[in-house]
């Protein structure tokens, strides 16, 4: 466990700037109920960092990130980028940290909260239960592969689908290691029916299996996967697949949640840990304070989990989060029922902080007992 951090925080856009205030909150509480010492340094990503800077990832901020012990990130992008060439969107700043960072093993929780099952667009029946951990590889495939651009004339443009024995066998064993920790299945999607860099994952993947005997694999294709996230999502423990696959079904999973709002990511494997919710910088309702914190808070707490090895710490996070949605704390995309008031980002990060803070509040008296 180490109870002294140094943490960059890189807000970035939109609804990141508000929720990564909150995580910050939360994370600050941690730290002043056990007395540890967590400390703060913000710095600029994304289109935040361009309009200040002219680049997406500035020099001191990588170096800032690469000294540091984790990242925390809120989100980056907005539509004043748009017409930007993809090498100088705010998106690069993103990709190349995680490039810079090494962080190849993105982890993607998602599960159904039953205090929020209604807020799932699926059955109650479909959704209850539901415990997924995506395991998406994160710096090859479609996103990195060269060579890719545009042709000399324009009239084309290519990328290119990439990988290698080493990059599977990596993201395996990741894989392999959290299925064991967890209900020690896993599933691996590919397009193996149509791709060769799919016939390699495939291989590659039941290679690495054979190191871990108690863990059951099978393969599914991409899109049976996406049928089958919505349809018995349930059937999932651990889904291992590339990367551009691994974020649209990862956003796909936000369903058996009920809100996109809801999903935490870790990026690891790298010289330092990569922290960011799921969401996007969401333009259409930055500024307002309404946006969900909580994807947000449950990346901090995964920072706490990965980064720091507090897994006490992380799970009484985890534990807050549950407690303040049984008690009916409802941010705007979870009210359903029109007579609910939402609270604001702000106060849902407040009442996370509050309930941690007499979580931890009961162990002591307990203990002391
Ligand atoms: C995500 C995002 C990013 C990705 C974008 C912003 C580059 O969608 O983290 O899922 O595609 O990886
Ligand atoms: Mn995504």
């Amino acid at each position: 466990m180490r109870t002294k951090l140094n943490l960059a925080v890189l807000p970035g856009d939109g609804i990141g700037v508000e929720v990564t205030r909150e995580a910050v909150r939360v994370l600050s509480t941690v730290a002043d109920v056990h007395g540890y010492d967590f400390q703060f340094r913000t710095e600029l990503v994304g289109g935040a960092a361009i309009r200040e800077t002219g680049y997406p990832l500035p020099q001191p901020t990588l170096e800032a990130c690469l000294s540091s012990d984790a990242v925390l990130l809120g989100a980056v992008g907005g539509p004043e980028f748009d017409a930007l060439p993809p090498d100088r969107k705010p998106e690069s700043g993103l990709l190349a940290l995680r490039r810079e960072l090494g962080a190849f093993a993105n982890l993607r929780p998602a599960s159904s909260h039953r205090a929020i099952e209604d807020c799932s667009p699926l059955r109650p029946e479909v959704v209850r239960g539901a415990d997924i951990l995506v395991v998406r590889e994160l710096l090859g495939g479609l996103y990195f592969g060269e060579p890719r651009g545009f042709t000399a004339e324009g009239s084309a443009g290519f990328n290119t689908m990439r990988y290698s024995t080493d990059e599977v066998e990596r993201i395996a064993r990741i894989a392999f290691e959290q299925a064991r920790a967890r209900r020690q299945k896993v599933t691996s999607v590919d397009k193996a029916n149509v791709l060769e860099t799919s016939q390699l994952w495939r291989k590659v993947v039941t290679r690495v299996a054979r190191e871990f005997p108690g863990v059951a694999l099978d393969h599914m294709y991409v899109d049976a996967c996406a049928m089958h996230l919505v349809s018995n999502p349930s059937r999932f423990d651990v889904i291992l697949t590339e990367n551009l696959f691994g974020d649209i079904l990862s956003d796909e999973s936000a369903a058996i949640g009920g809100s996109l709002g809801m999903l935490a990511s870790a990026s690891v494997g790298g010289r330092v840990g990569l922290f960011e919710p799921v969401h996007g910088s969401a333009p259409d309702i930055a500024g307002r304070g309404i946006a969900n914190p909580l994807g947000a808070i449950a990346t901090a707490a995964l920072l706490l989990r990965y980064a720091a090895e507090m897994e006490r710490e992380a799970r009484d996070v985890e534990e807050a989060i549950g407690d303040v949605l049984n008690r009916g704390f409802r941010t705007a995309d979870l009210v359903r029922d029109p007579r609910t008031r939402a609270a604001t980002t702000e106060e849902m990060g407040v009442a996370v902080a509050e309930a941690l803070t007499g979580i931890c509040e009961r162990r002591h008296a307990f203990h002391a007992v």
